[in-house]
């Protein structure tokens, strides 16, 4: 792991949210019954910062049981879409967030309350943006549907100080692509956490696809 153990969120920066894992899992939770146990299986998986969208009524209550109830994971909150997002994430014990845009506005309430922000870019304007305000580690959304590898190959010379972990469309078949790329930290995906996993309490399932993102950056090299 690329963290100490005894890590906090004070400690924590937006690259070693990107660094941990190849894969930040994209949690969307509609059952709060879920969220811990989904949470184990990961981190016995070998991932443990995690992203849950607040999408759903139960998201932050998720965050919150996570948080107190799996000391081995960081948990983010993703989707993060203003300033009041941001507070209630903090509120509800998130160690990070992630937004699928940019503004100043949720970037000085993340750092207002120190959280840690990957924010999202999808343009070379956004990625200025979001410089301007110290941001080096960018969330890349929604990559595939945006120019994928072929958009970062081309950021690579004027943002060659910015690390992406890309994020939308990324399966385990392009992910190894995307890793290859000397601007890309990890990838974000939804395919950890499949619906039907866990609509049918299959955490062996989630803990197989966790190891099997894990091994994704060995493959790359
Ligand atoms: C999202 O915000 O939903 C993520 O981009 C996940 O996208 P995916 O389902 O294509 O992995």
């Amino acid at each position: 792991m690329a963290l100490s153990d005894d890590s906090s969120a004070q400690a924590l920066t937006p690259l070693q949210v990107m660094g941990d894992a190849p894969v930040i899992p994209v949690i969307v939770l509609s059952d709060l019954a879920h969220a811990v146990p989904l949470a184990r299986a990961l981190v016995a998986g070998g991932i443990r910062m995690l992203e849950v969208t607040l999408r759903t009524p139960v998201a932050l209550a998720c965050i919150e049981r996570i948080a107190n109830e799996v000391p081995q994971a960081l948990v983010g909150a993703g989707t993060v879409r203003s300033a009041a997002d941001a507070q209630a994430a903090v509120l509800a014990g998130a160690s990070f967030a992630v937004s699928p845009g940019y503004t100043h506005r949720v970037g000085k309430a993340c750092r207002d309350l120190g959280l840690p922000l990957l924010p999202g870019v999808a343009t070379s304007s956004e990625i200025l943006a979001a410089q301007e305000d110290g941001y080096f580690a960018l969330k890349f959304f929604p990559a595939l549907q945006s120019g994928g590898s072929a958009l970062l190959k081309a950021w690579q010379g004027p943002f060659g100080d910015v690390k992406f972990c890309p994020t939308g469309g990324v399966t385990p078949a392009n992910a190894p692509e995307l890793l290859a790329l000397a601007n890309v930290l990890c990838v974000g995906g939804s395919w950890l956490t499949p619906p039907d996993a866990l609509a049918q309490g299959d955490w062996a399932r989630i803990t197989r696809l966790a190891r099997e993102a894990c091994g994704l950056r060995a493959a790359t090299s």
